[in-house]
């Protein structure tokens, strides 16, 4: 089993697989570019285990081991000794292969290098890689901790042994995992595109507003949350841009069509929860019922 994990980038997924690892026992470094982000990570796990310890899921001890196991470091150097190493930085090509690169002249030949992106291609983070073989595919879900489910990605470079060893520590983890082909959104994103993209047209459209929708969805679909909700959960930056990679990537088909409406939220800084705003008003002041 993989005791030492690198993960990168300290924003929600980093932090979320960070506290995954590290409660099966893992010993994680967890890096960020960011030493904000790290702080802010930090500061989020303390609060997540001070809660379980009020809740009675954990006690004292479990809450500082599993916040003694992780490690939050500023240099991609200190992810040497890792095992595995899982990416969760910008979607972004470029900046994933760059670090990629980075990264492998730091880890031993066999260490497992990782990404957590939603909608890339595998094989092309891997061509970044001069051992391309060890890369794959690992997807969490928002939020890691509580989803059961992981995608696990094997890149056509992708070796059989790197796949099964993978498969077997994140079912290790607790996980679920699904082997997923190294296409477009691999599964739940390729699936949940229409989800979203329909619900912001029927908005553009003026059939019904963000609140209506959401509670369609919810009371009739009988989904758990509505997906101006999940939008705003999941932060609309994030999810513009796996859509618009979703897109591209199926050659402009038009049934994975981007919305202008998620674009200019998301240029306006309307996030969601993150931001404070989104399609609802996260801010302390607001007024107005939460979804
Ligand atoms: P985020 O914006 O919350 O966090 C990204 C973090 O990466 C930030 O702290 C940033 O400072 C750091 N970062 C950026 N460039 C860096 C670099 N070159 N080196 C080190 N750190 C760097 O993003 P989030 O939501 O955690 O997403 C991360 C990845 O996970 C993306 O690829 C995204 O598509 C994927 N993902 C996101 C999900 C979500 O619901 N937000 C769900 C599943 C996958």
């Amino acid at each position: 089993m993989i005791k030492h994990v690198g993960i990168i980038g300290s924003g929600t997924m980093g932090s979320g697989i960070a506290q995954v690892a590290a409660t099966v026992g893992c010993l994680v470094k967890l890096y960020d570019t960011n030493t904000e982000a790290l702080d802010k990570s930090k500061a989020a796990l303390e609060k997540i285990m001070a809660r379980l310890v009020e809740k009675g899921r954990i006690d004292e001890t479990e809450k500082t081991r599993i916040q003694d196991n992780i490690t939050y470091v500023d240099s991609l150097k200190d992810l040497s000794d890792s095992e595995l190493t899982i990416e969760a930085i910008v979607e972004n090509l470029d900046v994933k292969k760059k670090v990629f690169q980075e990264l492998e002249s730091y880890v031993s030949k066999k260490t497992i290098i990782a990404s957590n992106t939603s909608s890339l291609s595998i094989a092309s983070i891997a061509s970044a890689l001069k051992k391309p073989k060890r890369c794959i595919g690992i997807h969490f879900f928002n939020p890691a901790p509580l989803m059961k489910l992981v995608e696990v990605i094997p890149a056509i470079q992708t070796s059989d042994k790197v796949l099964r060893k993978t498969t077997m520590n994140i079912q290790n983890w607790g996980k679920t995992v699904a082997v997923a082909k190294d296409t477009p959104g691999f599964i739940v994103n390729r699936v949940a595109r229409p989800f979203y993209g329909e619900s912001l047209r029927i908005y553009e459209e003026g059939i019904a507003d963000f609140a209506t929708i959401d509670w369609s969805l919810k009371s009739i679909g009988g989904f758990r949350m509505g997906p101006f909700e999940l939008m705003d959960f999941i932060g609309n930056d994030v999810n513009y841009t796996v859509t618009e990679t979703v897109f591209k990537a199926f050659y402009y088909d038009p049934r994975y069509k981007p919305s202008f409406t998620q674009k200019r939220f998301s240029e306006a800084g309307y996030l969601g929860r993150k931001s404070g705003k989104g399609y609802y008003d996260y801010s302390e002041k607001a007024t107005k019922p939460e979804p």
